[in-house]
């Protein structure tokens, strides 16, 4: 996730407009940041490594002259956050600067093809295709217009963008094209706007366009065109009034960050899938080679290697052990070497225990792999391979989004390496890999249809005392992660483990009416879980239970449920099912009166040990 921005003026400077706006855009990203303006026919830009103040400060962004520019806040996903992968990217010739939001899938391809053509690549970024392939559309054909250069070039790139592209050749306009990545149009009196969010021109006016998939559009100093990408027919779109306050308008509308957060899955469980097979193949063949492999990280982190400990010995045969970062010297200090393998996981990159372990594991000369949303991390830069999960930033101090990404990155590792060490088939492979697209759907479905149920059962127990969460197999890690964020949001102490344990200790605890939330996939687990179930139930607990659609036989035994779609393979099925309790931890949360955005005594990235 990036922010991107850009404004035609009918008078004045746009660089301060866009530094400002910029700053409004931060909380989509801010690993570096650029600007480019036009002024006398001439580019001028400015970017830089480093948060948009500490940039400003050492470069002054506010200094471009022209009344026409764009600028971007960046989140890295491709290329580490350095000044030369800092957006605008221009083309050979520095006529041309783009930024861009998203991630180009076929860039690869797109890039061998260019360089063929004698284009020199500056940065590892996806992005810079785009401004090459303007050029190049440009060279071919020099009568063509900007507009047309550009929709030739949208429609060559596979994945996501919201592009803002600014060339000599039309130096009075700007050329925005969207697919999935959010792009908005602002526009006043004075100015046409374009931005990733509403936010970042709100100040300045609260006459907004939202601009849909498939869509060009031209910004000018007589306002806006929308016309479509695919047949260059043209839209016609009136601006709508936005009545948002700017400080809800960052959270696009949503109360906190967190349930923006939880909305937000759907789309960046889609941006997993659009992972460079290179890293997932070399990270697989890593695994493969390692005699044994540790699975570290903290928190959810943990709860997301302890489901992918599941998912690696069900898909790919192969065991691992899941550690807490804070205990993996003391467990395996002594015996880790340079035959083990270390898959730290930390969303931030920076926790601090998961980092002494793997420091730990590199004295000892094992080899360590690291996934993180966060590039430039200290983990990106001790581990030999690195997958960045592409979440992009997570406000909300509880982990939700960058949770369910985590396990799609992990389960998504588990297929390579099955394939790689053949043990699955080509049906079974298949069928995962047409389920796995299919996820990012099932939760928004989940969403859409459960929301309200959910509400009306944090309602119900909001005043509960405790609560267990229980599963089987690979969904007691889900429990594990439902627990922590009931606990950790609205403050209620409970407890989760394997449903099978609760017989050898837990259970003396139950009365009427204790609530035990149980996870119930439609897996080999599910007939013992019944027996769980009704165990509890004997004892007049109050069972709440997340099923799958049409589950007739939990849904008896069930005082409340709510339904998961039917057809998600066990191993992927933590995604699904965790939503409803991280929905269900934030509105007890809310119920309670507390702000799950910032949970007392705890910090989002946890850097002391
Ligand atoms: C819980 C939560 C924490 C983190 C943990 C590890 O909602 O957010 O438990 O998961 O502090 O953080 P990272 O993944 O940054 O290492």
């Amino acid at each position: 996730m990036c922010g991107i921005f850009g404004c035609v003026l009918k008078n004045g400077n746009a660089a301060p407009i866009i530094h400002a706006a910029l700053k409004r855009l931060e909380y989509r990203g801010y690993d570096s940041v650029g600007e480019a303006t036009f002024y006398d026919g001439r580019l001028y830009i400015k970017k830089d490594q480093g948060k948009i103040d500490e940039v400003h400060k050492i470069h002054n962004l506010d200094d471009l002259p022209g009344n026409l520019g764009i600028g971007h806040t960046r989140w890295a996903t491709h290329g580490a956050p350095l000044e030369v992968n800092a957006h605008p990217h221009v083309d050979c010739s520095s006529n041309i600067a783009v930024v861009h939001n998203g991630i180009i899938e076929n860039f690869v391809e797109l890039k061998l093809e260019l360089e063929n053509l004698g284009h020199v690549f500056k940065s590892k970024t996806d992005t810079e295709v785009i401004v090459h392939l303007i050029e190049e559309n440009l060279k071919a054909d020099p009568s063509s217009s900007l507009a047309d250069a550009v929709l030739k070039t949208v429609r060559r790139l596979d994945g996501s963008y919201a592009i803002a592209v600014i060339s000599t050749k039309q130096p009075d306009k700007i050329l925005c094209a969207r697919n999935e990545s959010p792009l908005v149009i602002g526009i006043n009196e004075n100015a046409v706007y374009c931005a990733s969010d509403i936010p970042a021109f709100l100040p300045l006016t609260n006459r907004a366009v939202i601009v849909e998939d498939g869509e060009l559009v031209v910004l000018s100093r007589e306002g806006f065109k929308i016309s479509k990408i695919a047949d260059s027919a043209v839209v016609v779109r009136e601006p709508e009034l936005i009545d948002w306050a700017p400080e809800m308008a960052v959270k696009e509308g949503y109360p906190y960050f967190m349930l923006k957060e939880i909305h937000e899955q759907p789309a960046c469980l889609r941006n997993t899938l659009r992972l460079q097979d290179h890293y997932l193949d070399l990270m697989a063949t890593f695994l493969d080679r390692a005699r044994e492999v540790f699975l570290v990280a903290c928190g959810s982190s943990y709860h997301a290697c302890l489901a992918a400990s599941y998912i690696f010995s069900k898909l790919a045969f192969l065991a691992t052990y899941p550690v807490i970062g804070s205990e993996f010297v003391e467990q395996h200090g002594k015996s880790v070497n340079i035959e083990s393998t270390i898959l730290a996981v930390s969303q931030s990159g920076e926790t601090a225990d998961t980092l002494a372990s793997v420091s730990g594991a590199r004295e000892r000369a094992a080899t360590v792999l690291g996934l993180t949303n966060a590039i430039g991390s200290t983990l990106t830069r001790v581990s030999r391979v690195y997958i960045g999960q592409q979440s992009g930033p997570e406000i909300g101090v509880a982990a939700t989004k960058t949770f369910t990404s985590q396990l799609s990155v992990l389960a998504q590792l588990a297929l390579r390496l099955a394939k790689k060490r053949g043990k699955i088939s080509q049906d079974e492979m298949d069928f995962i890999a047409e389920k796995f697209d299919k996820l990012p759907d099932t939760v928004e479905t989940i969403i859409q249809t459960q929301e309200e149920k959910i509400k009306r059962i944090a309602k119900k127990y909001k005043d509960a005392k405790t609560f267990f969460f229980l599963g089987r197999g690979v969904s007691a890690a889900t429990a594990y992660e439902g627990r922590l964020k009931l606990m950790e949001i609205a403050y209620v102490p409970s407890m989760a483990f394997p449903a099978g344990e609760s017989k050898h200790g837990p259970i003396s605890l139950v009365e009427h009416g204790f609530p035990v939330v149980f996870i119930c996939p439609k897996d080999g687990t599910h007939r013992t879980l019944i027996g769980n179930i009704m165990e509890m139930k004997a004892r007049g607990a109050s069972i709440i239970a997340v099923i799958e659609e049409g589950d007739e036989e939990i849904k008896k035994l069930a005082e409340d449920y709510v339904e998961v779609p039917k057809g998600v393979p066990e191993v992927l099925s933590p995604i699904p099912f965790i939503v409803p309790l991280q929905l269900l931890a934030y509105y007890i949360a809310i119920e309670r009166g507390h702000n799950p955005d910032t949970p007392r005594n705890l910090a989002k990235s946890v850097t002391v040990k």
